[in-house]
């Protein structure tokens, strides 16, 4: 199975300026409900307390601290599934993380929430695909296969 982590993310690397901010910024909301349409999403109690849209047509996994991730993941029966978010919760799935699709937008935040709030082992990327998001603006969707 795929797991796919997906971010919008500020040059300087954060997700959020901070964990209660709802993201309007975000340039790829339209290709995350495509990319995302049909699978399984899973994302941090705060990150679920944030989004205001239904998300309708994905499964919503929340995750809490009482979790463990292997478990979560090994309940699904899907191609693929997408991790989104927040830092803490990405931090929890990097071992298991296949994919990552980020897309860096033209902003600096200096402080906030990092894609990876806590500390992480450093993983190999390989470079599958960029995708535009908004040409005028610079904007495009990176896509990296974790070796
Ligand atoms: N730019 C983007 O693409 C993007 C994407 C996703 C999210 N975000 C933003 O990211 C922000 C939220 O990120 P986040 O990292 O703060 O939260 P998060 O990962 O969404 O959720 C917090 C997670 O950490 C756990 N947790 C909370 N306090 C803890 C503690 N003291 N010890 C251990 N675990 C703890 C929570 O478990 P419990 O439920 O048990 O408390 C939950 O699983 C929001 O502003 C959201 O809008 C941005």
């Amino acid at each position: 199975m795929d797991v796919i982590l997906i971010a919008a993310v500020t040059q300087d690397g954060f997700i959020a300026r901070h964990p209660k901010e709802t993201i309007t910024w975000s340039q790829d909301l339209n290709l995350f409900k495509k990319q995302t349409l049909g699978y399984p999403l899973i994302m941090g109690s705060r990150t679920r307390a944030c989004i205001k849209d239904e998300l309708k047509g994905r499964e919503i996994i929340v995750f809490h601290r009482k979790d463990k991730p292997k478990d979560i993941l090994k309940r699904l029966n899907t191609k693929k599934c997408f991790i989104a978010g927040g830092g803490k919760t990405n931090s929890k799935f990097i071992s298991y993380l296949t994919h990552l699709f980020l897309t860096p937008h033209p902003m600096i935040f200096g402080k906030g929430v990092r894609l990876f709030t806590d500390e992480i082992k450093e993983p190999e990327l390989l470079l599958e695909e960029i995708l535009p998001v908004n040409k005028e603006r610079g904007i495009y969707q990176y896509q990296y296969k974790i070796k």
